[in-house]
């Protein structure tokens, strides 16, 4: 059943664990999620990354999605990640998306105060709410395309700076916040070196969902720390992408394979990788 990220983020926070949001730019990684999540038995977020447009377009994606979360017997969150334009944001609110989330974090502090106040006061007034990010979730060299890399790396604007946090919720009252505190999107380059006392430190004067970019990658130990500090969502989906591929590498021959072969055994890699990261996540 499609329900609000609302609903979604409180039953993590009454389980003390935080709800895995997957991509779904096709429709292999979409019923992968889906029968993962009915399998498991547990509530998940399906979401489209703006970045995501070239793989399948928000406007042919956006009502498949809503359709499955409907039709699902497990609770579904349908949420816009990473929308950078109004344009944008604005379009996944009409299609009927249960949560959006504006990415201003290429602005500067008062542009991206302005550009969220302006996109909760929309979405509020239509019972949607909105994720913001906060600092920025760096893009390591291998995939993961929903970010982007600062020119100058340094601690001051990739890491979350917990004041700004609090400044920019009492002004925004966003939903759910996303956090910068050392992952990045795609494939790692060197271990995630997580600075969880930010991930506290963010909870403690900002008491609402904080919400994890990046999670591929991440250690068992740190999602677990990371949850019991305040995450609450958990955005994934390069280990997932891979392992919808990485199948092809186990084949003893690839004489006669046919486009079905790989739609059908990719959604079935994908899937059993997803319900491995739920498992994770809500600590089974
Ligand atoms: P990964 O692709 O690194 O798992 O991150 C996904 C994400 O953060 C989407 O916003």
């Amino acid at each position: 059943m499609k329900v609000s990220l609302n609903e979604i983020l409180q039953i993590a926070e009454n389980k003390n664990i935080a709800i895995g949001a997957f991509n779904v730019p096709n429709l292999e990684s979409l019923m992968a999620v889906i029968e993962a999540a009915e399998e498991t038995n547990s509530p998940v977020i399906i979401q489209h990354a703006e970045v995501h447009n070239h793989l399948i377009p928000l406007e042919i994606i956006g009502p498949i999605m809503i359709d499955f979360a409907h039709r699902a017997k497990v609770p579904v969150a349908v949420h816009l990640d990473h929308g950078t334009s109004f344009n944008t944001c604005t379009k996944a609110m009409q299609m009927g998306f249960s949560s959006i989330m504006y990415d201003g974090s290429a602005h500067n502090m008062n542009d991206n105060i302005k550009n969220t106040q302006e996109i909760v006061k929309i979405a509020h007034s239509l019972g949607i709410q909105v994720e913001a990010e906060l600092g920025s979730i760096a893009t390591s060299s291998i995939g993961g395309g929903e970010g982007r890399t600062p020119k100058s790396l340094t601690p001051e604007n990739l890491y979350t700076q917990p004041k700004d946090a609090f400044d920019f919720y009492i002004q925004t009252k966003v939903d759910a916040l996303a956090i910068s505190f050392g992952t990045v999107h795609g494939v790692y380059l060197t271990e995630p070196q997580l600075n969880l006392n930010l991930v506290q430190e963010v909870k403690q004067l900002v008491n609402i969902p904080l919400v994890m970019h990046g999670g591929s990658g991440v250690s068992e130990k740190d999602y677990h720390l990371s949850i019991t500090n305040g995450i609450r969502k958990i955005n994934y989906y390069t280990y997932m992408n891979r392992a919808g591929a990485n199948f092809i590498k186990d084949l003893d021959t690839h004489d006669n394979l046919f486009f079905d072969d790989i739609s059908i055994q990719g959604k079935e890699s994908m899937k059993k990788n997803v319900i491995k990261a739920i498992n994770m996540f809500s600590k089974k």
